[in-house]
């Protein structure tokens, strides 16, 4: 891939240093500086070839759609003629429909964002419950969806060979049915009822629970509720041990230590998200795909 570049931001550095070992090509930076005020300025390299990738994950969102805003116009001022976004977490897809009257379905208005500034998105495990394919929610963009499930399923299997792997909800069905399917583990989802950003209910599927070892599987973590409630679950129903593997772990505050306050073991993640749990990289399956 001599003839592309690969941009990327200091914080998600390492991530593209293995990128950039599975392409062969050195990834180059992307500078950044605050203003007082909290603007930012960028400065990329001078000169870019036609292709480009560009590395900017979506965790802390908000941020970081802005940085994208001034980035990829900037690459095509200075050469880029095909941008392809490699987003490894897609933030803003779990808004797909207006819950209430005159919400913003913010899907569908940051697909659309993206569709104006790059020509390709490659990502893992976005969010996509009642829309069924990436190409309607960034439209005329060729979009790739990976799945880090089978991965993240085999570093389970070789840890917790009889596992249990259990989604905390109907959404993470596609999630655990891949990584069972890759391993041969058992699977299950549970029911789930969210009343607030902190509050949810979990039922657990009707299994028998003594002794087992659950793995709760799902693609991202926030404040961590969903998980401390599903494992708080399994254990008051017998379970031997709880585990959790997600792919994007964003773990807000204290989600960290509520987990292990609820009596979660190792707490497994992919490098999609820059994060201490990371344990498996996502790098080969993006450079296959790109
Ligand atoms: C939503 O359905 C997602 O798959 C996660 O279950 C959810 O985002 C987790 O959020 P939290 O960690 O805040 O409970």
């Amino acid at each position: 891939m001599s003839d592309s570049a690969l941009l990327a931001f200091d914080d998600e550095w390492h991530l593209a240093s293995s990128l950039g070992v599975h392409m062969g090509i050195e990834p180059r930076p992307i500078e950044r500086h605050r203003f007082p005020d909290g603007e930012l300025k960028l400065r990329l390299p001078e000169r870019l070839p036609h292709r480009v990738v560009l590395l900017r994950g979506l965790h802390q969102p908000n941020e970081k759609l802005v940085e994208l805003m001034l980035a990829a116009p900037a690459a095509r001022e200075l050469g880029a003629r095909h941008i392809t976004l490699v987003c490894p977490y897609l933030a803003y897809m779990r808004q797909d429909i207006a819950f209430r009257p005159g919400e913003a379905v913010s899907q569908r208005h940051i697909g659309a964002l993206l569709a104006h500034l790059v020509d390709g998105v490659v990502t893992i495990d976005p969010h996509l419950h009642r829309i069924a394919s990436l190409d309607t929610v960034i439209p005329g963009v060729r979009c790739t969806a990976l799945s880090a499930a089978e991965v993240l399923g085999e570093w389970v299997a070789a840890r917790r060979t009889d596992a249990l792997l259990l989604g905390p909800d109907e959404e993470s069905q596609q999630w655990v049915a891949r990584a069972a399917l890759a391993t041969g583990l058992d699977h299950a989802v549970c029911r789930k009822q969210r009343l607030g950003d902190r509050d949810v209910r979990i039922v657990l599927p009707d299994l028998d629970w003594a002794g087992r070892q659950v793995v709760l599987m799902d693609d991202v973590a926030s404040t961590g509720r969903t998980l401390v409630e599903a494992a708080q679950a399994c254990l008051g129903a017998g379970a031997h041990s709880v585990d959790v593997a997600v792919t994007h772990a964003l773990f807000v505050g204290d989600a960290q230590s509520q987990l292990r306050a609820a009596g979660i073991g190792e707490i497994w993640s992919t490098d999609a998200v820059p994060h201490d749990t990371a344990v498996v990289s996502v790098a080969p399956l993006l450079a296959a795909a790109l």
